[in-house]
């Protein structure tokens, strides 16, 4: 019998996850479908309710309901409990279990890139949403310290930091502070919604007076893949890395949590890469 896999959020159409796991299911020889389900706020508690009914054997969770469905599971993991979201709900006999594999997801995507020491590395963070969360927490727990925190509204940040459990140095700014600053930093992190498809000429800061040769630059918007903030931070000679690298090992992490499978990786890349270039 196939073993029913899915992802709820609202909006849900424009989902990548199908793919890749339908994909990976197949690729692994494992009897499994991967559906996506549109469910609306206010259904929230009868679809949780409708997992166990139905024998759902796992779940992705996205926007809107990643913090709302946490009181609605069996048991929180350590990973969506010091993040404060869930991205992954595993249905083991009955009893659903809540992860959270966008931090170590994104982890995994930056890791081989960064050389400097983590605690000797010098880090920038631009946003203060859920998705830069999830990456404080996790480079936090990973050992970088040095980590300068920028957003639109600067209260947003000083909560963000407030709420990392582990602790971390560096400074706080508005974009408007930021300004001018001169720092040469070793990871950025751009993690706001700035120059998401259609927006994609803006960017939400300069990155000239910032950056060295091995300084990594990271965004996580993956459409368009390049970003203009990419593109700058590559027209001034850093690492970058795509949006692409989270995407994929979170949900290979998931897969993985679900299965016992280890997926390929670069599989679902390249299935995103071709997906992503088709539609542009
Ligand atoms: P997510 O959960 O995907 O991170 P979010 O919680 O809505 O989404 O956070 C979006 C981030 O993008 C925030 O850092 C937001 O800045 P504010 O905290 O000031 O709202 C940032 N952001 C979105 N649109 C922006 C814009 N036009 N200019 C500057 N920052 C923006």
């Amino acid at each position: 019998m196939e073993e029913i896999f899915g992802v709820i959020g609202d909006p849900i159409g424009h989902s990548m996850s199908p793919l890749i796991h339908n994909d990976a299911f197949k690729h692994h020889h494992i009897k499994g479908v991967y559906l996506p389900f549109q469910v609306k706020k206010e259904h929230l508690k009868e679809a949780v309710e409708g997992i166990k009914a139905l024998g759902i054997k796992g779940l992705n969770v996205t926007i809107p309901h990643k913090v709302s469905i946490m009181p609605m599971l069996d048991e929180i993991d350590e990973s969506a409990r010091l993040i404060g979201a869930v991205n992954t709900v595993q249905n083991r006999d009955g009893k659903l279990i809540g992860y959270n594999t966008d931090g170590v997801g994104f982890y995994k995507s930056i890791k081989p890139f960064v050389q400097k020491e983590h605690s000797e590395a010098q880090v920038l963070l631009i946003g203060a949403g859920g998705a830069a969360r999830a990456i404080l927490t996790t480079l936090a727990k990973e050992g970088f310290v040095n980590i300068d925190l920028v957003n639109r509204t600067k209260e947003r940040a000083q909560q963000l930091k407030e709420l990392c459990p582990f602790q971390i140095n560096g400074k706080i700014y508005s974009l408007e502070e930021f300004r001018h600053t001169v720092k040469i930093y070793d990871l950025i992190v751009q993690t706001t919604s700035i120059g998401m498809s259609p927006h994609v000429h803006a960017k939400p800061l300069e990155l000239s007076g910032l950056i060295h040769e091995q300084t990594v630059v990271t965004d996580i918007i993956y459409n368009p893949l390049q970003t203009a903030f990419l593109k700058e931070a590559k027209k001034l000679g850093a690492k970058t890395v795509d949006g692409v690298g989270m995407f994929v090992h979170q949900a290979a992490q998931a897969f993985q949590l679900w299965t016992g499978i280890e997926p390929n990786v670069q599989r679902m890349k390249n299935i995103v890469y071709e997906k992503l270039r088709g539609a542009s």
